[in-house]
């Protein structure tokens, strides 16, 4: 998952060992994690692949079953990780998760606390922003939950950059202990607001915190109770667009193909058919883009905040 060695040196080591985690890719919506067992063997609908082929290769490599059939072998990054994760809960999303960790600041060094862990999606990606030097303090007051995420960190690498907690936060705050120590809070909390005084306790002078919530009746009553100590109260509702940009052929004079992808929106002629004699070869192959069918709608607003000074 993270290229950190055990002295705490980013290293990257790209080939495939016993032991490792990898993302067996079939198609970008079908993919698993697999941990690699030289005895043990995958089977889909491919064929058999045997795990000891595997080992020695290059992250990235395309490995054969028994039929002919390949999948590809994938390094596990948290982009990859938030897609094939188990979901205990809902969880952040890519959109999401790239917004928080620019705009909460997250560099290598940080302490950033958390609440709740939920699945740990956002985590994974917190741990590998403050590697490999900072750290992550997740709370949860699910026990069963925050179990399951130890064990994830475990799977991927990432239990010396993730401490995980059994805590219930909007009840008790986070522990006194990390009073003023945070560069950042993240809260993704049913009733955020009972949790954002505790919140402001941790944070570091100028430290920055982010609450996520579903619904605007919550991000209301987080910044009625952010204002008496923080600025720079700022919400946005992230909003992703994917596309898919396949080769196609376009016959001449042809009208749109409901549903197809040519039909339309951008059209663009491959550099090999562009001016090799000026004239307009009406079924030459085209680059034919459209958005896909399988853009996320809203997930949530992400509410941001800097703590005042107050001397
Ligand atoms: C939606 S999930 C968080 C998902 C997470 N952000 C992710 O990306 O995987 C919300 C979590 O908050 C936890 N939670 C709810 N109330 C809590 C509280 N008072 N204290 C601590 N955790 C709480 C729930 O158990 C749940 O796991």
């Amino acid at each position: 998952m993270l290229p950190v060695d055990p002295t705490k040196k980013i290293s990257f080591r790209r080939c495939i060992c016993d032991g490792d985690l990898v993302i067996v890719y079939e198609r970008h919506d079908n993919m698993k994690a697999v941990k690699v067992c030289e005895s043990s063997e995958l089977q889909n609908r491919f064929g058999v692949f045997k795990h000891s082929d595997w080992i020695g290769k290059p992250f990235g490599s395309k490995v054969l079953s028994n039929k002919g059939g390949f999948v590809y072998l994938l390094a596990p990054t948290p982009e990859l990780w938030t897609l094939v994760l188990s979901h205990r809960t809902q969880i952040l999303y890519i959109a999401d998760i790239s917004f928080v960790i620019l705009f909460l600041e997250v560099v290598p060094g940080c302490l950033v606390l958390e609440s709740g862990t939920g699945s740990g999606s956002l985590t994974t990606s917190l741990a590998r922003a403050v590697a490999p030097t900072g750290h992550v303090y997740t709370f949860d007051f699910h026990e069963q939950r925050a179990a399951s995420a130890r064990e994830d960190f475990e799977r991927t690498g990432l239990s010396s950059l993730v401490t995980v907690g059994v805590r219930d936060i909007q009840g008790e705050g986070f522990p006194d202990e990390f009073s003023g120590l945070g560069d950042s809070v993240f809260l993704d909390l049913p009733q955020p607001w009972l949790a954002i005084p505790s919140a402001a306790k941790m944070l570091k002078q100028d430290g920055i915190l982010c609450s996520f919530s579903p619904c605007i009746e919550q991000v209301q009553r987080s910044c009625e109770t952010l204002r008496s100590t923080f600025t720079d109260i700022r919400t946005f509702e992230v909003l992703l667009r994917t596309y898919e940009v396949r080769e196609g052929s376009v016959e001449c004079g042809g009208g749109d193909e409901a549903g197809s992808l040519l039909s339309r929106p951008f059209k663009r002629r491959q550099r090999s058919s562009e001016g090799s004699n000026g004239r307009d070869n009406s079924s030459s192959p085209t680059v034919m883009a459209r958005p896909s069918g399988e853009t996320r709608g809203h997930t949530g607003y992400l509410t941001f905040a800097r703590l005042k000074c107050l001397y």
